[in-house]
């Protein structure tokens, strides 16, 4: 490492992904009551603040647990392609939940992939009601072979909860869509100080790889789709919007501007999330990125119990409450959502275009 590699090792790993719903009430009961998350913020879009910016995380709202969503009711269906990433994933600590997950989702009518045993890990995969992939995976420390998921799948046992050691942590990977996985490996090592990288087939496609790129704590937290001729994507209903990286603190997140400032990335420049300090930029494919802040943290103004239940808004726009509480409830009116919904089916091999 040179002295001018200032900027390696300061992204440690995800730290949030942003997708849209259409629907609050849909998404907050599959993301709470299915999948056995917690909402810790219910705010607004500061971008576009007459429309709903929803948190859920873990219990304790782990850095790189979170899953957040812009209420975007009417949109068209989003399309995954370059700049609209394909899937994510959270992770489940034992292989043992695995089954008992895919037999709780049976139970509440979701549509379950899998297993599917890679090299590193053995995944499900679900599409939420928007149409998301979300893929739920347990790295595979123990070695699982084909036949020992196979006959742990075959009488799926019961589970009528989601029992304490099912619960999903952190995310484990995303997976955006890139047509050029050299150019990307190396705007991530030289610009983002992320060197921790791999290329490996993709079992789901023949003929395309799997780049991975992270750190030396937490390699492969993206593992980039590479195939030669993707087509453009957008953003839409199910969309992953953006995919945000930690950063320890704002010095960290400094030392990055300057890199991006130094080698002419274009960016947004540092914006006060409140909770959190943002910095965005795309990465070559038009994927939209952003580098955020450990702290101040989700409990900066609301303790720990009692997070994302009422409506908090960032101080700046605390004065616009009435107009904003008033313009959520009309866009109420107007957007009816179904539960439980039809969920979208997912498609077989999953992690293929
Ligand atoms: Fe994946
Ligand atoms: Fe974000």
């Amino acid at each position: 490492m040179t002295s001018t590699a200032q900027h390696v090792g300061l992204i440690r790993g995800l730290h949030h992904i942003t997708l849209v719903t259409s629907n609050e009430d849909v998404n907050r009961r599959f993301y709470t009551e299915v999948l056995g998350l917690r909402r810790v913020k219910l705010t607004v879009n500061q971008d576009d603040v007459h429309h709903r910016h929803l948190f859920y995380a873990d219990e304790k709202a782990t850095t790189g647990s979170a899953i957040t969503f812009f209420e975007w009711p009417h949109m068209r269906p989003g399309k995954i392609g370059l700049g609209s990433p394909h899937h994510l994933s959270y992770t489940t600590p034992k292989f043992d939940s695995l089954p008992k997950w895919k037999s709780w989702l049976r139970q509440k009518g979701v549509s379950v992939e899998g297993p599917y045993v890679r090299d590193d890990r053995t995944s499900i995969y679900v599409r939420d009601p928007d149409g998301v992939i979300v893929e739920i995976t347990s790295p595979n420390n123990d070695e699982v072979s084909q036949d020992y998921a196979k006959e742990a799948f075959r009488d799926l046992p019961s589970a009528t909860a989601i029992a304490r050691e099912m619960k999903l942590t952190t995310f484990h990977h995303a997976s955006p869509l890139t047509y050029d996985s050299e150019t990307t490996a190396k705007f991530f090592d030289k610009f983002l100080g992320l060197t921790d990288k791999f290329t490996i087939p993709n079992p789901d496609q023949t003929g395309t790889n799997i780049l991975g790129v992270g750190s030396e704590e937490r390699p492969g937290f993206l593992r980039y789709l590479a195939m030669p001729k993707p087509s453009e994507g957008y953003v839409g209903e199910g969309s992953i919007h953006h995919i945000a990286m930690a950063v320890e603190d704002d010095e960290a997140q400094q030392k990055i501007l300057k890199r991006l400032n130094e080698v002419g990335i274009e960016n947004s420049g540092i914006i006060d999330r409140f909770w959190f300090h943002s910095l965005y930029l795309r990465d070559p494919d038009g994927n939209l990125l952003e580098i955020a802040t450990k702290n101040p943290g989700y409990s900066a103004d609301e303790s720990p119990e009692k997070l994302g239940t009422s409506l908090v808004l960032p101080k700046w726009l605390e004065p616009r409450r009435a107009e904003i509480e008033s313009a959520l409830k009309l866009a109420d009116a107007n957007n009816h959502g179904k539960w439980p919904p039809d969920y979208p089916r997912v498609h077989s091999p999953p992690e293929a275009m």
